[in-house]
Parts: structure tokens; sequence; C-alpha cells
């Protein structure tokens, strides 16, 4: 029987190739692995344990939190704060950057994470998963970290990734060097390499977008899509398929898999209650755009790209448009047409 890559051993095996490492990163990463295999674990037992269902609080975003996402974030946390790797987390969860109990050392990462993504469909054994993106606390930062310290633009990322839960929990991460998959070996509780090099196919047929706000979107959006819609009769010339799971990770997944576009673009409705999107720029848009890039894809706004926003607040939202280059080239064309 083959003996497969173990995931700390593909990141020393990655560090081992640059200078100056001093084993901080695969520490850190080590934590992710095991914060993501407990909340997978947490997942999993789903009704058996209780853990199923509304927690009766809201987040910063003022959304009902679920027990997952309680839990989740309390998980991610107590595994991650401990080691000296980093100086601060920052989650969709908590309304301020999280400051690290007096007795553990401080490091020189910021973490910053979306526990549970796609919680709501916790409720109907659906795909949810984990995102996050380590970023280097600023040199000239010191003290506990700020806010500010946080607001890097996402092409200063050292690391974005995800874990899905899935029928099977996988973890994606890149750290600029292309992007990989691991499969979660759950008889020796290892994540081994199963995706090396993951390019995102050009050939595409999917499209991912929540069609109940058709009528909301901007011209382009909507020709992009009625083009879709008309298939092998329309200028396209060829038919589309669309799929949507309800979990950004869950669509973004198999968009790095077979290709296509995920959308959750700003609209009327958005724009009407002051929101820039739906989607959180550093802990959803950012690491998910990093994933994507890395793997051959493009993300924008539809006008700029996500990675080169700067952040004015730790839960900025925006604008979502990513997937294979030459669809969201399209789409970005569709978009200096209208302007
Ligand atoms: P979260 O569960 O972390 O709040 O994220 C859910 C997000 C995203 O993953 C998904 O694509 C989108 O919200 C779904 O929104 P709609 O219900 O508006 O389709
Ligand atoms: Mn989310
Ligand atoms: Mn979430």
């Amino acid at each position: 029987m083959p003996i497969g890559t173990t995931i700390t051993e593909f990141i020393i095996q990655e560090q081992r190739r640059m200078k100056n490492v001093t084993g901080n990163f695969t520490a850190l990463i080590n934590d992710v692995v095991i914060a993501c295999k407990s909340i997978s674990s947490a997942v999993r037992y789903g009704s058996l344990v209780g853990v199923l269902g509304t927690a009766d609080t809201e987040n910063i975003q003022g959304e009902t939190q679920k027990k997952l996402d309680v839990i989740s974030n309390n998980l991610f946390i107590r595994r991650t704060e401990w080691g000296g790797q980093v100086a601060g987390l920052a989650s969709e969860e908590m309304n301020n950057v999280y400051q690290l109990p007096l007795q553990y050392p401080r490091g020189k990462y910021l973490l910053v994470f979306d526990p549970l993504d796609g919680s709501s469909n916790s409720d109907v054994n659906g795909a949810v998963g984990t995102i996050f993106s380590i970023l280097r606390r600023p040199d000239d930062s010191s003290g506990e970290p700020t806010e500010e310290d946080f607001l890097q633009p996402g092409t200063r990322q050292v690391c974005g990734g995800y874990a899905l839960y899935g029928p099977s929990t996988m973890m994606v991460l890149t750290t600029g060097h292309g992007v990989n998959g691991f499969t979660l070996d759950q008889r020796i509780g290892e994540f081994i390499l199963t995706n090396p090099d993951m390019r995102i196919p050009e050939d595409s047929h999917d499209f991912s977008i929540n069609a109940s706000y058709m009528r909301f979107w901007d011209p382009p959006v909507r020709r992009y899509i009625d083009e879709c819609l008309a298939g092998r009769e329309g200028p396209r010339r060829k038919d589309f398929n669309m799929r949507w799971a309800g979990a950004m990770i869950a669509d973004i997944h198999r968009v790095l898999c077979q290709g296509g576009v995920f959308m959750y673009p700003i609209d009327r409705k958005l724009r009407a209650k002051n929101q820039e999107g739906k989607l959180r720029l550093l802990y959803e848009a950012n690491p998910m755009s990093f994933i994507v890039e890395q793997a051959g894809g493009l993300s924008t706004t539809g006008t700029q790209r996500i990675m080169e926003l700067e952040p004015t607040g730790l839960h900025q939202r925006c604008s979502v448009i990513m997937g294979s280059k030459s669809e969201v080239e399209r789409i970005i064309s569709y978009h200096l047409e209208a302007q």
C-alpha cells in the first residue's frame, strides 16, 4: 500500500526550500490543522451530541449565531492561541480583535478566520467549512495588536486556506506557490496530500449564484447570467449548468475542481442596506481569492481585484466574483462596457 504525504510533511518540505525559516509557520499550520480536525468532529456528530440549532445570540453582522458557530469559534481560538506563533486573532463571530490570554507568548503572525462558513447548512446535514487567512504582524506594531494591524490587503497574505467538511474532510491551502489539497484519513487522523497542484479548469459550463436576487442585480451581472441561461441558442452557443450550495466554501471548492464561476455580487438590495456586498473581505473573500488566483483563476468585485482592496474594517464586506479566468475576464469586460 502506498504511504501518502501528510500535511505536516508537505509544509516542512515546502519550508525547507525557503531561507530564514524558524519553524513558527509550520507550528501554526499544525495548530490550524488540529483546530479544523476538532471542528470536523463536532460537525460530524451533529444531532447525536446536540450541537445543531441556534445559539440565541447574534454576531456583529446582526446574524443569528448557530451553536456550531460559537463552538467552532471557541475550538479555533483554543487550538491556536497558546503556541507563541500568533499575536492576535480575529473572526466573523467576534466584534473586536481577540486578545490572547496574558500567559501566552506573542508571535509574529495574525490569524483571521470564518470558523464555520455556510453554517445554516449544518441544520440540513449539508457541507460547511472553515476559512482562514494568515497575515504577518506589521513591523511597526507593538503592544497588543489592534484592528488597524489586521487591515492589510489580500496581496499581503502569507497563507490562505480552508477546511471543507463534506462527505470527506478536506484541507486546501496556498502559501503563494500553487494550491494543494489534502484529505483527512479518518483511520490515522492525518490529512494526506490527495490533490497536488490544483488548477481551475479553463473550459467550464457551471455558474454559481443565488438567482433569487436576480431582480436586484446590476446590468453586467444580469447580462452574463442571461447569456448563460440562453444556452446553445444564445450568444455563448453552449448550455450552462447552475449550482448553489449555500456555502461559498463548497461552491468555490467545486469551481476549483471543475471550473466555472462563483458570484455573490453587490446588488440593489445590499446597497439599500449600505453594504458593499454580503461576503466578508478579510476572512472570506481574501483567502478564497488567494487560492483561486494561485490555481490559475481570477477574483474581482467586478471592477477591482479583490486582493488589492484596502480594508477599512475587520468585518468589511465586498462584492465577490471568482473562478475560471476566461469567464471572470468576460464578466469584468461587461462591467467595463457598462461604465
Ligand atoms: P456564513 O455561514 O459564514 O455566514 O457564510 C454564509 C455565506 C456564504 O458562505 C454563502 O455563499 C452565502 O452566505 C449564502 O448567502 P444567501 O443565503 O444569501 O444565499
Ligand atoms: Mn462565511
Ligand atoms: Mn461563518
